[in-house]
């Protein structure tokens, strides 16, 4: 996006990126930081999650970081209260892990994301809410390209759960008037991609094997 555009956009706000550590949670912190917001990232770091403090290594002064589990309610109302925006990315992403741990997956994707608009709709209805849902749930493509109008009909707990996160965003705005959206995302990739297991997408792991030098 044009630097200007988010300049006026952000700039002086305070945003809070759960998953902050992550991915596409850490590429967004530093556009936010040049951007001029001030940014606050809550993340748990468990250790086969994308969270790696290596991501944020260009920012790391110019932003607060809170390690904190999502699913812990007594720490989100501090967090949330007085933001203007809060990207909410934080997840478990494999769809294999899903399948392995259902429950942990339910209670990252579904429970906690279920305590965060709670403690929006007590404390902080304000907010502009972005939820990073995911393309996966349509499941197998009954037609290309995939939209809107097409049936949802996940292929793992992943997908359910996932769907479920992000019809709570829906439900909340449409409920209580919470200023939330969710982007769908699809086998995103770029710098500070986790590449050091093949359980979160094919891409980071391709691109691991090609810099190897081994067969993909
Ligand atoms: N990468 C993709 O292609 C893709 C596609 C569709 C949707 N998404 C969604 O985008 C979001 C970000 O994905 P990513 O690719 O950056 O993954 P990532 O694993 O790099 O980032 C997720 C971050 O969330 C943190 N996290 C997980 N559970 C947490 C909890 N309970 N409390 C606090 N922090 C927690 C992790 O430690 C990690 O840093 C996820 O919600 C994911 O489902 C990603």
């Amino acid at each position: 996006m044009n630097p200007d555009v988010l300049a006026q956009n952000f700039k002086g706000k305070r945003v809070l990126i759960t998953g902050g550590l992550g991915f596409i949670g850490s590429n967004l912190a530093i556009k936010l930081v040049d951007s001029g917001a001030d940014v606050t990232l809550l993340d748990s770091m468990q250790p086969e999650f994308g969270g790696n403090l290596f991501n944020i290594a260009p920012v790391k002064d110019l932003v607060r970081v809170n390690f904190s589990d999502m699913r812990d309610v007594h720490t989100l109302p501090y967090l949330a209260k007085d933001k203007d925006f809060i990207f909410n990315l934080s997840g478990q992403v494999s769809h294999i892990d899903s399948m392995t741990e259902p429950l942990v997956d339910m209670e990252i994707n579904v429970k906690a994301q279920l305590s965060l608009l709670e403690i929006c709709r007590e404390y902080n209805k304000e907010a502009v809410i972005v939820y990073t849902s995911t393309r996966q749930f349509y499941g197998r493509p009954k037609y290309l390209p995939v939209d809107e109008q097409h049936p949802i009909e996940p292929t793992d707990i992943n997908g359910i759960n996932k769907f479920s996160g992000e019809q709570y965003h829906i439900l909340y705005n449409r409920v209580y008037g919470l200023k939330t959206t969710s982007l769908r995302l699809t086998n995103t990739f770029g710098p500070r991609q986790l590449i050091k297991h093949n359980r979160q997408g094919f891409i980071g792991w391709f691109i691991k094997k090609a810099v190897c030098g081994e067969l993909i």
